[in-house]
């Protein structure tokens, strides 16, 4: 029986286990230019015992920016930046994706420099506020993408992934999860578009289908994943029927060959079966099982066939050394919700080892 501790190929790069870190951002780029520190350096070096790390949200362009502090890999300055990141995680014996994620509609023009706006596949604006430096804003109606503004996108992810080789990551994850821009066209509420971009399921899958395309062909499918969220509300996203879309998606991708699948799961385990017998590549799955957040007992849905990766995001924020603790059974230090976004080393890089300071 294969369990969470025994090492995987992931399209010829070899894991130590089955245990990933989830994307999370933490709003602590304070270095100029919108760069990681020296305590992200330690952060993630901390954590080198996941099978695999995926960064924090990264924007690929600056217009992608949807939160304060948040890391870029659109610059030379940021190449710099991550490489201390990624050679602290491969000394520590680690593997690490870096997640491209563009905001798209889920911002505001006072998180962007100047004369830059948020962009959306439709002039449809999120319900809700966003969190801004001086406090919750409401939502702006987004510009919508032109074709060639599409079109520039995609180059800009295609770069950005380029700049991540460069600096050293092992690969790279398309965010088009959560209510970001590749959600956003995906959703029927977010994209009313008239074009080949929206209407049924074959248009709103295409964003995110020429995504992954142009990351796979600018440094190769096997460094390429994908994380996706059927039916995920966040961010106003309104999914009333997600299996056609994700279906065609996964259908579409078979042509492409990313080297893994991420699915954030809202509860549809049916959902997840389908789409795992659909999609040949590795299936990495951050578990919602009961409405509850994912914990030691997901471990099982490596041993049953569910996935082939668990991830785990709160849980490895607050345990740097999970894949061990996960192996003894805990004990487990508790996520302090306070500290997750912005603030100092206090509840990004003290969370204690079970021998110690890592
Ligand atoms: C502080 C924090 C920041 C997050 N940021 C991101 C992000 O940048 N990209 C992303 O895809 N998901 C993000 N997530 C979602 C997590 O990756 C994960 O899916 C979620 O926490 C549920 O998994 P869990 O129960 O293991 O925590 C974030 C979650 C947390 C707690």
């Amino acid at each position: 029986m294969t369990t969470a501790f025994d090492p995987l190929d992931l399209a010829g790069l070899q894991l130590a286990n089955r245990v990933a870190m989830a994307p999370m951002t933490r709003s602590r780029a304070y270095g100029p230019g919108l760069t990681p520190t020296d305590a992200t350096v330690r952060y993630y070096a901390q954590r080198a015992s996941a099978g695999l790390i995926i960064t924090e949200g990264t924007q690929p362009s600056p217009v992608g920016q949807g939160y304060p502090d948040t890391p870029g890999l659109h610059s030379q300055e940021q190449v710099a930046a991550w490489r201390k990141v990624t050679d602290a995680v491969h000394a520590a014996g680690g593997r690490i994706f870096a997640q491209l994620m563009h905001t798209g509609r889920i911002g505001h023009p006072s998180l962007l420099p100047d004369g830059l706006a948020p962009v959306g596949a439709s002039p449809v604006a999120a319900k809700g506020k966003v969190f801004t430096r001086d406090g919750p804003k409401e939502f702006v109606e987004p510009l919508e993408l032109t074709e060639d503004g599409i079109a520039r996108t995609v180059a800009d992810h295609a770069a950005a992934a380029r700049n991540a080789v460069a600096a050293g990551f092992d690969g790279v994850e398309v965010h088009a999860a959560n209510g970001y821009l590749a959600h956003q066209f995906l959703a029927p509420n977010s994209n009313v578009r008239a074009d080949r971009y929206g209407g049924p399921p074959g248009n709103r899958i295409r964003f995110a289908v020429e995504l992954v395309t142009a990351v796979a062909d600018a440094i190769g499918a096997h460094r390429t994943g994908l994380r996706i969220s059927p039916g995920n509300s966040l961010g106003d996203i309104h999914e009333p029927e997600p299996d056609a879309t994700y279906v065609a998606l996964i259908q579409a991708l078979e042509a492409v060959g990313p080297a893994y699948l991420h699915i954030m799961e809202t509860g549809d385990r049916a959902l997840t079966l389908e789409l795992r017998k659909r999609f040949s590549g590795v299936l990495l799955l951050n578990a919602r099982t009961d409405g509850r957040p994912s914990g030691p007992q997901e471990l099982a849905l490596i041993e049953d066939g569910t996935a082939d990766m668990i991830s785990y995001g709160a849980l490895f924020l607050a345990n740097p050394d999970l894949p061990r603790r996960l192996r003894a059974g805990g004990p487990f230090n508790t996520p302090d919700r306070a500290t997750y976004y912005g603030g100092d080393e206090r509840g990004y890089t003290d969370y204690p080892a079970l021998d110690g300071d890592l």
